[in-house]
């Protein structure tokens, strides 16, 4: 079968990335969607089981800092649009082994970049997703697309360094690049080392929800429908060159997010709730919160759709119907593969 397109997605049996090919294979029948994907600790194959066996969908299992591999993809396939967002992505392990995630974070992206860029068949949008973590702590104003980078983990400065290494092949050479910021995204089948699937894997097991350190922290959560229809509509009507906050106005602190989640799960009343609660102590440095503002991506027509109340829901029930999706690989031993692996 012919396609009219070609879209490769890294990172593609990941939260995020299952959810925006799941979408893409199902929306676009005639364009072919191509995941690659190491299937690293944080991947179900159960995630894509809904489309591996669609004609327009392909899946390569490969390391996206692997130039042999990606620059043949790039060779084979005629690829069109490239959504890059494979990456080591958990803020924690990030301070155990920042040398991991700078490999793939930053030396992944370079690879693909450079093969992109050599390519015969240059794609026409190479769109890096990125996290409003690399602004740094808010203060009193959002941030806007030009507001300073100021990243204090290591994921989070890796994050940014791979977007100024995008942003030179716009500068230099006019490559077609796009770059989305977002707030936190939650929903169905995100691993469980987040913060939402966390408390909710805890909770399920009979355990406290744990919460790091004393201060008073907050985040902003996007609904993953909602992301992935912002992502649509960045390839579709997303300007060369730009860079689109994507995020919302709901923000909730993490004590407040674990006595809702408490409530919802256990049924207990609010006095009740703090009962579930653990404190613990913190890791070196966490930022009190990223707030965004989003006019940039509202312009082009987005609006977050799904309520806090709706997407939490909805997100609860999935983990409730599901208690075993993430039974497999939710061992301690698997979460500590990192630091073991990053000494070898
Ligand atoms: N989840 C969020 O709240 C959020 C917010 C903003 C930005 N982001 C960004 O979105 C992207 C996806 O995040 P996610 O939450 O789906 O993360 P995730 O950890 O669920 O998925 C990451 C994916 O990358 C793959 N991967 C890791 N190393 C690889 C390698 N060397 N080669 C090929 N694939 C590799 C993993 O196997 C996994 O499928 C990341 O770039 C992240 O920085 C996430």
């Amino acid at each position: 079968m012919d396609f009219n397109k070609t879209v490769l997605v890294t990172g593609g049996s990941g939260f995020i990335g299952s959810h925006l090919v799941c979408s893409l294979v199902a929306s676009y029948p005639d364009w072919r969607i191509i995941n690659l994907d190491i299937l690293d600790y944080c991947c179900s194959p159960r995630s894509l089981e809904g489309v591996q066996n669609r004609a327009n969908y392909s899946f390569i299992r490969g390391d996206v800092c692997n130039p042999q591999l990606v620059n043949h993809i790039f060779l084979t396939e005629n690829v069109d649009v490239v959504f890059h967002l494979a990456a080591k992505t958990h803020v924690e392990s990030s301070f155990e082994c920042p040398s991991i995630f700078q490999r793939v974070n930053i030396d992944g992206t370079r690879v693909l970049l450079e093969a992109a860029h050599q390519a015969r068949h240059q794609p026409v949008r190479f769109i890096y997703v990125s996290t409003d973590e690399v602004y740094g702590p808010g203060l009193d104003k959002a941030f806007d697309e030009n507001s300073p980078l100021s990243p204090t983990n290591p994921y989070a400065v890796t994050k940014a360094a791979a977007e100024y290494l995008v942003r030179s092949y716009w500068d230099k050479y006019q490559f077609p690049i796009i770059i989305t910021r977002s707030n936190n995204i939650y929903g169905p089948r995100q691993f469980t080392e987040k913060v939402i699937p966390k408390f909710l894997t805890l909770l399920q097991n009979n355990r406290k929800c744990t919460i790091q350190g004393t201060l008073p922290l907050s985040r902003h959560f996007l609904f993953i429908d909602d992301a992935i229809q912002a992502f649509l509509l960045v390839l579709e009507k997303g300007t060369v060159g730009e860079v689109y906050n994507m995020g919302t106005s709901f923000e909730i602190s993490i004590l407040q997010l674990a006595r809702e989640l408490i409530k919802m799960v256990k049924n207990v009343t609010e006095s009740e709730s703090d009962d579930w609660i653990e404190f613990v102590s913190s890791r070196p440095q966490v930022d009190h919160c990223y707030p965004i503002c989003s006019e940039k991506l509202q312009q082009l027509g987005w609006r977050a759709q799904v309520s806090w109340a709706e997407g939490i829901r909805q997100t609860v029930k999935w983990y409730q119907d599901n208690p075993d999706f993430w039974l497999d690989i939710h061992k301690d031993q698997r979460i500590r593969k990192e630091p073991d692996s990053c000494k070898s």
